[in-house]
């Protein structure tokens, strides 16, 4: 449920003739989801709550609210994903002077909702999506303090055209490169190979790199009208693991696949048959590492020489044509992991159905 009512809650006293003319203060609209952030005993905190929990906001920005659900963000659905999008866009694009958008979210898969959207929002300004660990009933909640953060950074000029950002713990990391690496500390969202993209500090926010990657105003992805997203699947690689599965899967309708691969893509036990299964039925597969983080590397053309990582990995030869097919349904995922990189094939399959496209796309973003 969406409620659409946008509310005001900066005060403005006017201003007396004599007085000197206030600056105009950057206008943040926040979006509440639910999660932690709001999850107080007794009753979920509300947009309006979060809205009114931040000490300081005055001289930040101008806050207006709306609440689009309240759920835990593990409960967020596909569909919830291209309703939001198309929301935040909608705000943009009706609203020029908007310095930015705050997205609340639960920090469990928060980092899908803001690949998501780092993905679909064609506009330079931020979306920041902003949780807590710690929810509104335990000592030490650091849910208002990440909030005011979140709206610092969205009503910031230096936070313009480095799509979805991710605001914790006085630290802005990217929504392509972030990950939730601990279940409980505060310091848990980090992006484990390129690192933070900037801090929030006492007096500024600093930025200290940016996304060369495309995305926002820069991405092909239009939900405009798409009304579900094809259905994909994340199959983790472990010592053992069989291919049953895998088939099993393709026969429940998925149209494409991410594998966890072991290391550099390897997969294990009777997972191959699976995948020349998944290729004959033309669902498209793409590697990715169960690592945390690391490159896959593009597959290499058939006929291309010897060699590979293992069993599976997508850069081995291909002769047979069970092997080919594979080769024909293959993509790397380049460095993004598998729950991202099940988001960017779930986009690429409902533009195309071409092989190399849909590597172009891994490559690009
Ligand atoms: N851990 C929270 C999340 O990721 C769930 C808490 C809740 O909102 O019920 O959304």
């Amino acid at each position: 449920m969406r409620v659409r009512v946008i509310v005001f809650v900066a005060v403005f006293v006017a201003a007396a003739s004599s007085a000197p003319a206030q600056p105009t203060l950057p206008r943040v609209h926040l979006v509440a989801t639910g999660g932690t952030i709001s999850n107080r005993d007794g009753g979920r905190l509300t947009a309006e709550d979060l809205a009114k929990s931040m000490p300081g906001l005055d001289r930040a920005a101008t806050l207006t609210y709306e609440q689009f659900a309240n759920v835990a963000s593990s409960q967020i659905t596909l569909e919830q994903w291209l309703q939001l999008a198309r929301r935040v866009n909608e705000l943009f694009a009706n609203d020029r002077d908007l310095s930015g958008i705050v997205v609340t979210s639960g920090t469990d898969t928060l980092e899908e909702t803001a690949f998501f959207l780092h993905l679909t929002i064609h506009d330079p300004r931020p979306v920041v999506v902003v949780g807590s660990m710690r929810n509104p009933s335990t000592l030490g909640y650091e849910g208002a303090a990440n909030l005011l953060e979140g709206v610092r950074v969205a009503a910031s000029p230096a936070a313009r055209g480095k799509g979805a950002l991710v605001v914790l713990n006085d630290e802005v990391n990217s929504a392509r490169d972030v990950t939730k690496t601990d279940a409980l500390r505060l310091q848990t969202f980090r992006s484990p190979t390129h690192g933070v993209l900037g801090i929030v500090d006492r007096d500024r926010v600093v930025f200290f790199r940016e996304i060369l990657q495309r995305h926002t105003a820069k991405s092909e992805f239009d939900v405009a009208r798409l009304t579900a997203l094809p259905r994909v699947d994340v199959v983790m690689v472990y010592q053992g693991a069989t291919g049953d599965v895998i088939k099993a899967l393709v026969d429940l309708g998925a149209k494409g696949l991410v594998i966890a691969g072991a290391g550099a893509g390897a997969t294990s036990g009777t997972q191959n048959e699976g995948l020349d299964y998944a290729a004959e039925k033309g669902v498209f597969i793409v590697t990715a590492t169960r690592t945390g983080a690391g490159r896959i590397a593009p597959p290499q053309r058939p006929q291309a020489g010897a060699g590979g990582q293992g069993q599976g990995a997508p850069n081995g030869p291909a002769t047979t044509p069970a092997q080919q097919r594979r080769r024909a349904f293959s993509i790397s995922a380049e460095d993004h992991i598998p729950v991202k990189a099940r988001i960017l094939l779930m986009l690429a399959l409902a533009m195309t159905s071409n092989r190399d496209e849909i590597q172009r796309i891994f490559s690009e973003y």
